[in-house]
């Protein structure tokens, strides 16, 4: 029996109130997201049941259970509070996958602050960029990243602690740097845990836009309640389950779903904090018996390329359900999945702003490879006319993604930028900047975005933001950024650029570009190609017409280009 049982009952009978009904919780109520992911389940009495296996890069292990998880997170959210830290107050996590990442994000909710992840793949650019915009008052790190940390400290006013996890108290430190680690410090039995309430912010995720500014996605603890539905009945999530989840909490996917939606069913999860290869992958799902693996289409793919063969050599017969998101997930990669693990990936779509599950496909409903599946129960999901904005009733039209808003992990604005997130409501509507179409039986068939942004193996980036950091280097005199095809990725980074009078391509100017650009861009922003070019197209009044350069890339059709003249 699934827990979803059907989907269109579902659909008929749903209201948010069936969440709040198993999680006790009441209109106007304290709800505490920390709490409910630790102190609720050992109150169960689960407090002996293992909440995380964890295995390092080095094949080191460590357990935890749900009240060790309880205890840490009172002992993270303890020492913030001495530093001075208060509720509403930015705390940002910048931690490869290691225990203590996810350990604090329940320590800093516990208290009523904000957590901040950001992926720890960034450079110090894209890191400062974040944390100034945000006004983060402390950073928990560890002493591989602390450098990057101290290059930007002093164009950070508001940030006053950084904290290192892995470092000896006895050590010596710089300016404004504190040691601690879990396994030196007494844990503490209890804290006052901050009351929060339903709109009280909660997590503040960075994603990219048009523009090269990357904007702060404010979430609210209320979000816990379709975390925590979608989680059950999409992910399935029972009592005995292993669960998987390959995202990086730095995303949306590694905190909904890869640390609150199975914390707070009470569920076991593990974390491998190790780059992809295939054969670990696999090795990892055997060794701990994962029955549930929620993954992304870009290691789908890869996994394709690896082959049957490294399927065959494991023994991965624990698995009972696979989902994904992040990306299209091609048919091909559905069938391949039913056919060497004998279930499909179930594709899920959603994005950063809307905190929860959105499109979902649903186990024991029939799935069409190649769909995003349908709404989740409670979500009304359309198609709007480009034009009118009103929804298409007619089945296969392409139309924009639209969600009417009030579900309860919506973003509730971006971080002092209330101006852009105004601009994605229309009509009553929440755009969500994609296009798709709907086929008779309601099925959702995605197209693409309706904007520039790419989307390279599940990471947006934002065109802009490589084209002003190309711009900044001496010798550029123009930059137009697009995407190109990738078999693995779907899509990769492209660059076009143009020089300044007096400067000529040549091997030590393209090294020269692609170092200055590495130090301002996140690994996933980074140009898989650079074209040096005569001109860029433009129109007549100037504009570049990126346009032109994503058809070439893509074999398409470039068009009527007179008519673009006057763009
Ligand atoms: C964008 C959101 C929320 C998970 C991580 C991404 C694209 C997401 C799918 C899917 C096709 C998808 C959309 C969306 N996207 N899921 N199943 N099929 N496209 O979060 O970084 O905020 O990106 O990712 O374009 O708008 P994000």
């Amino acid at each position: 029996m699934t827990n979803i049982g059907s989907y269109d009952e579902r659909v008929k009978n749903f209201s948010w109130s069936i969440a709040e009904k198993e999680l006790d919780y009441k209109d106007g109520n304290i709800i505490n997201i920390g709490w409910y992911c630790s102190d609720r389940i050992c109150e169960q009495g689960k407090g002996d049941k293992t909440a995380l296996y964890h295995e390092g890069f080095t094949g080191e292990q460590r357990k935890y259970t749900f009240n060790d998880i309880r205890l840490a997170g009172n002992t993270i959210g303890n020492f913030l509070r001495k530093l001075g830290i208060e509720n509403e107050d930015r705390v940002c996590l910048f931690m490869d996958k290691i225990p203590e990442l996810y350990l604090s994000f329940l320590g800093v909710l516990k208290i009523g602050a904000i957590v901040q992840p950001l992926f720890s793949a960034f450079g110090d650019e894209s890191l400062y960029v974040r944390l100034e915009n945000a006004g983060t008052k402390a950073i928990i790190t560890q002493r591989k990243h602390a450098g990057k940390v101290r290059k930007i400290i002093d164009r950070l006013p508001d940030l006053e602690h950084i904290i290192i996890v892995d470092q000896k108290k006895d050590k010596a430190l710089k300016e404004k740097e504190v040691a601690f680690n879990l396994t030196e410090e007494e844990p503490v039995e209890k804290i006052d845990i901050y009351p929060t309430k339903a709109d009280s912010p909660s997590v503040l995720h960075y994603t990219s836009g048009t523009t090269g500014q990357p904007k702060g996605v404010r979430h609210v603890h209320y979000s816990l309640i379709s975390q925590y539905l979608t989680t059950k009945w999409v992910l399935d999530l029972k009592d005995d389950d292993i669960y998987w989840c390959t995202a990086d909490p730095g995303w949306v996917t590694g905190t909904s779903y890869g640390i609150i939606g199975p914390w707070s069913l009470g569920v076991t999860q593990c974390v491998l904090d190790k780059g992809f290869s295939a054969d670990s992958w696999y090795k990892f799902i055997d060794k701990y018996k994962v029955t549930m693996w929620y993954s992304a289409p870009t290691a789908i793919r890869s996994l394709m390329k690896a082959g049957e063969e490294l399927v065959k050599k494991h023994d991965l017969s624990s698995l009972r359900q696979l989902a994904s998101v992040g990306e299209p997930l091609n048919a091909e990669a559905v069938i391949w999945s039913e056919k060497v693990f004998g279930m499909p990936f179930l594709d899920t779509y959603w994005q950063t702003e809307t905190g929860c599950m959105m499109i979902c496909n649903y186990p024991g409903m029939k799935v069409k490879p190649g769909s995003m599946g349908k709404p989740f129960p409670g979500i009304e999901g359309v198609v709007l006319d480009p034009k009118s904005y009103e929804p298409i009733t007619e089945p296969g039209q392409a139309g924009l993604i639209a969600f009417k808003p009030g579900w309860p992990s919506m973003m509730t604005t971006y971080w002092n930028n209330e101006e852009k997130y105004k601009e994605k409501f229309v009509n009553g509507w929440y755009l969500a900047g994609d296009r798709s179409t709907i086929d008779k039986e309601g099925y959702f068939w995605f197209i693409g975005r309706d904007d520039d942004v790419i989307n390279t193996g599940g990471h947006l980036v934002s065109p802009f933001e490589v084209e002003s950091a190309l711009i900044e280097h001496e010798a550029v005199a123009e930059s137009a950024v697009v995407s190109k095809p990738d078999e693995v990725n779907m899509e990769v980074v492209k660059a076009f650029i143009t020089l300044k009078p007096g400067y000529e391509v040549n091997d030590d100017l393209e090294l020269s570009v692609m170092n200055f650009i590495r130090k301002k861009l996140s690994p996933l922003a980074m140009p898989q190609e650079i074209e040096y070019v005569e001109n860029l197209p433009k129109t007549r009044s100037g504009k570049i017409m990126r346009r032109i350069l994503h058809a070439k890339e893509w074999g398409e059709e470039i068009g009527d280009t007179s008519t673009l003249e006057d763009d």
